[in-house]
């Protein structure tokens, strides 16, 4: 099935990515990152994130002279979804390095930022892509990176 983002481009709906939808992800991630406020560690990241009907929410991470009210891109992501009132998402996008614009590294998301994607994505389906270009990432699940993760489902 074919679903129209929130630039009028189609990307794909089904279980497995289309490979052009990966790439419009990075790239979104890319582009993404190069908002990112990080004038403390001047490691920049961007991530985009897919929802199930097919727009691309975008974030970056954003530090504070207070260090502890920092955010991660991942989670700028997710709560301006959330906050928009969407809750079902697919998978996510990630591109982190030092500042620049060279992509050096895989940038694997952090434990808090596993947990909130926990908290509303299945672990099993949920895929998580890490990428240096947008020819160049790996995906994983959830599940891979947060086995054995406590969620909702624990409180039922
Ligand atoms: N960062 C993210 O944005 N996502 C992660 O998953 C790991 C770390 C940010 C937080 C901080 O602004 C900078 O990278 C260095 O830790």
């Amino acid at each position: 099935m074919k679903q129209t983002d929130v630039n009028n481009i189609n990307v794909e709906c089904t279980d497995k990515l289309a490979q052009e939808t990966i790439q419009k992800m990075i790239a979104e991630a890319i582009c993404a990152r190069k908002n990112s406020y990080a004038p403390y560690s001047n490691y920049q990241v961007g991530a985009a994130l897919l929802t199930a009907d097919g727009q691309i929410i975008t974030g970056c991470n954003i530090e504070n002279a207070a260090y502890g009210p920092s955010n991660c891109a991942e989670r700028t992501a997710f709560f301006k979804a959330v906050s928009e009132g969407i809750r079902d998402f697919r998978a996510i996008a990630i591109v982190g390095s030092p500042k620049g614009d060279v992509l050096m590294q895989y940038a694997y998301p952090c434990g808090v930022c596993r947990q909130v994607m926990m908290e509303f994505c299945s672990p099993s389906d949920f895929q998580i892509i890490v990428a240096q270009a947008e020819e160049d990432y790996r995906i994983m699940t959830l599940m891979e990176l947060l086995p054995e993760g406590f969620g909702p489902e624990n409180l039922h």
